[in-house]
């Protein structure tokens, strides 16, 4: 055991296959690109699924012919958009009601969130997917769980470790994320991860000089990362799966993450 209750033997654990999608900050486009994802590797005949490890932010659902519980809506696109059968418990092992930071989430509820526990979830789901979309939480190192004592927390960035999946950036292109692009890129290399690409979505559709901001990310991300832009995602009104999907750059995608498809 490691600090965390963390299994030691987990590093010998199979390799997982898929990605772990992380973004420049909340609010950037994750869950829109991981069901894009889902949604590109599926129509190539993968068997898919979508994971988030924490979800901040749920509503209690009554029972209405289906079960009733917690409903949060990253889960409920990611269910959507991925084609293997499986609960919303095995999606997303930790549900909390409050929307903010989850190691706040889980103290307002007087609970704590387990490393390991998220650990195990993916690797449950691993046997039954060609490929696993991990979607992160708010940006790339967000506490998750708060050590005891003088320790260190367990975060977002810790999980990645853990799972030890290439990294998909997301970067939500609005005026500053150049900066947030290069720094999370970094703490990506720092811990050890390869960066297998980006993806620049349109979340601000007025942002003056989009396309320049785009070129100077792929130059950058492409020759201090090795890492190449996947697509790039227009604003839309709705953006379902499909739609996203379609703006993704297939062949690129399969290639950066090694699939076979
Ligand atoms: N390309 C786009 N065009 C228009 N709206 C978008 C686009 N991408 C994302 N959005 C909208 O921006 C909001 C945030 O997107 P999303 O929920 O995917 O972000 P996130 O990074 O997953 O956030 P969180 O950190 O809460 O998980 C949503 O309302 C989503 O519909
Ligand atoms: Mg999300």
């Amino acid at each position: 055991m490691t600090a965390f209750g963390l299994r030691e033997e987990a590093a010998a654990a199979p390799a997982l296959r898929g990605c772990f999608v992380a973004g420049t900050d909340t609010g950037v486009g994750k869950t829109v690109i991981s069901a894009g994802l889902l949604h590109l590797l599926g129509r190539r005949g993968l068997r898919v699924a979508g994971y988030k490890p924490v979800a901040a932010g749920a509503v209690w659902h009554a029972e209405t012919g289906e079960p009733g519980g917690w409903r949060n809506d990253d889960v409920e696109a990611l269910l959507a958009a991925g084609n293997v059968e499986l609960t919303r418990a095995e999606l997303c092992p930790e549900v909390f009601e409050a929307a903010c930071a989850p190691h706040l989430a889980a103290r307002l509820e007087g609970r704590r969130i387990e490393p390991q526990r998220l650990i195990d979830g993916a690797r449950h789901l691993m046997p039954r997917c060609d490929a696993l979309v991990v979607e992160g939480v708010g940006g790339f190192c967000v506490p998750l769980a708060e050590a005891a004592g003088a320790g260190g927390d367990w975060g977002t960035d810790d999980l990645a470790v853990a799972l030890a999946l290439p990294l998909v950036l997301v970067v939500g292109l609005r005026l500053g994320c150049i900066n947030h692009a290069l720094l999370t890129a970094q703490a990506i290399s720092a811990r050890g991860l390869r960066l297998a690409g980006w993806i620049a979505n349109r979340i601000d559709p007025d942002m003056a000089c989009a396309a320049d901001n785009i070129d100077t990310l792929t130059r950058a991300l492409q020759s201090r990362h090795a890492a190449p832009l996947l697509g790039v995602i227009a604003h839309i009104e709705s953006p379902d799966a499909g739609l996203v999907a379609d703006q993704l750059d297939a062949p690129a995608v399969i290639a950066a993450l090694q699939l076979r498809r």
